[in-house]
């Protein structure tokens, strides 16, 4: 892989991501893993990523310097810049010009292979007080601005390069070909990185992991994860995997066909439905606290999900058998924010989505470990899973049930799902659905206000919209959907949804609200 090292910033992440999306593998590491266990990853190259620190402060953080002796191609990006230019005995100082944000940068001479033929001036993201301010020796000089003199050097006999800038940031317009010239022609890697190979090699691995005659069990959602993760199982085991459905009566219009028939067509993967509505909603009934609820789900989840174990393990559980293995759908993302790069081997039941009996232990299959969430949509066209599922837009596990401020019932549900259909037909028919992230229709249960309706006075619910654009759903901003869109939306849900007599639009970006209302 290329790796990525992460000196404790946001940025590594993002970095990966480019360059995956040069169709390179790419993984992120912390700088302070010894040197043993860059090496034993065998590195195509090394990325140094920006940080928060000054090369000259006590607690700057650093990586082994022998890492520049192997011959690996290093890139280095604004702190990383720095780092590798103080390793390489050049020199970093302040000018006493700091730079953040768009930052017009001057190409020098012909601009190098990594600035060549792009515009002799461009708009670059800085974020710096040091500067580096001689290029270590052997390396060319390719461009400056005023607050950084060496802003982009490169060397192209030890193949390494470096930019003071974020190449990784859309405000960096050439960056993301700026980091692919690194790669292709300075680093000299090729593109292998496609959905075609990640899917041939992550199947060979869950065959490797699951032998050739383990059990394995999945619960679906309806969201691309897990049943990108559950086709790949399959197109491995086969029949032996079993994959659960639990429909709890809070999904949206559609989902539970887009599961029992869509996925199942798609795949050939064998279901088990669970119906749970009543069950659910019973066990919801006159509770409006959100949290109550989330716990009320999960812990009904769980049940159903039992249930349907001991029914796919039918007479087999009493000769003994188990079912060993329990897919999930866990994406990069998480398994870098919760420090890890390997391990999780055995879980136990309460600890996870999937939900199961306590007193069973399941080893993980997590195909998508490693990968983004563009990866794993692009996996599932692989597969030829149906668009949509792989454009589906993320959905929370509690369902309409966390959308709904007040009680959940059923006739609220329906009118919900009416908004819910409305809503995401209108975005997608105005060509959005790329731009949002996700779009929560909330019904405000509990809140009536006066209109006007015919001649009658009424006295309904409002429904809002809450339209949100994200990378990541960690952080997010309100969408900035088109008047005539929302105007569109409105009038159909007034029209079209009894007991709706007024749509608002939540402008709130996260935080401070969250993306979802409950
Ligand atoms: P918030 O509302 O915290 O949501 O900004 C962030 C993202 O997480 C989703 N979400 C959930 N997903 N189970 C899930 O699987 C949950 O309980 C849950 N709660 C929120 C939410 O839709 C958004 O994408």
């Amino acid at each position: 892989p290329v790796l990525v090292v992460d000196f404790g910033a946001q940025y590594a992440q993002l970095i990966a991501r480019r360059v995956r999306e040069a169709r390179i593998y790419s993984e992120v590491i912390a700088h302070d893993a010894p040197l043993s266990e860059f090496l034993a990853k065998d590195p195509a190259a090394i990325i140094l990523s920006g940080g928060p620190s000054s090369v000259y402060a006590d607690d700057a953080p650093s990586i082994d310097s022998q890492l520049f002796d192997q011959g690996i191609p290093v890139f280095g990006i604004c702190y990383g810049f720095q780092k590798m230019t103080a390793e390489l005995g050049g020199t970093v100082a302040k000018t006493g010009v700091s730079e953040f944000g768009r930052t017009m940068m001057d190409v020098a001479g012909d601009g190098g292979v990594l600035h060549h033929g792009l515009t002799d001036t461009q708009p670059v993201w800085m974020s710096h007080n040091d500067a580096v301010q001689s290029a270590p020796e052997g390396f060319t000089v390719t461009a400056s601005t005023p607050g950084a003199p060496v802003a982009a050097f490169e060397c192209l006999d030890r193949r390494m390069a470096g930019v003071q800038y974020h190449p990784e940031v859309m405000h960096s317009p050439h960056g993301q070909e700026v980091l692919t010239r690194f790669l292709y022609e300075v680093a000299g890697l090729k593109p292998t990185w496609t959905a075609a190979n990640i899917a041939e090699s992550l199947i060979a691995d869950i065959k490797a992991q699951v032998g050739d005659d383990g059990l394995a069990i999945c619960g679906l959602s309806g969201g691309v994860d897990s049943a990108v993760a559950a086709a790949l199982v399959q197109r491995a085991i086969g029949d032996r995997l079993t994959c659960v459905f639990v429909d709890h009566g809070l999904l949206r219009a559609g989902e539970r066909e887009q599961v029992q028939t869509d996925f199942v067509a798609a795949t050939g993967a064998r279901l088990v439905t669970v119906e749970a509505e009543e069950t659910f909603l019973g066990h919801l009934a006159g509770v409006s606290d959100p949290e109550t609820k989330r716990k009320i789900i999960g812990r009904e989840f769980i049940r159903s999900f039992e249930g349907a174990v001991s029914e796919v393990l039918g007479d087999k559980a009493a000769t003994g058998q188990t079912i060993d293995f329990l897919v999930q759908g866990t994406l990069y993302p998480d398994v870098v924010e919760s420090g890890g790069g390997s391990g999780t081997a055995n879980i136990k039941s309460h600890h996870n989505v999937g939900g199961l009996p306590e007193d069973l232990e399941f080893s993980l299959v997590e195909p998508l470990r490693l990968l983004f969430k563009d990866e794993v949509r692009a996996v599932g066209r692989e597969l030829g899973l149906p668009e949509e599922i792989v454009n589906r837009q993320p959905f929370p596990g509690p369902g309409l049930a966390i959308r709904i401020v007040g009680e959940v019932t059923a006739d609220r549900l329906s009118l919900l799902r009416k908004a819910d259909l409305i809503a995401r037909e209108e975005l997608t028919a105005a060509g959005l659905d790329g731009q949002i992230w996700q779009c929560p229709v909330v019904l405000l249960a509990d809140v009536r206000s006066v209109g006007v309706q015919g001649d009658g006075r009424t006295y309904g619910h409002p429904i809002v919209l809450r339209p949100v654009s994200s990378e990541d759903a960690m952080t997010a901003d309100w969408t900035r959907v088109p008047y005539e869109t929302l105007e569109i939306i409105s009038t159909r849900i007034t029209n079209e949804v009894p007991d709706v007599n007024r749509v608002v639009l939540d402008v709130t970006s996260k935080p401070p609200g969250t993306i979802e209302w409950e």
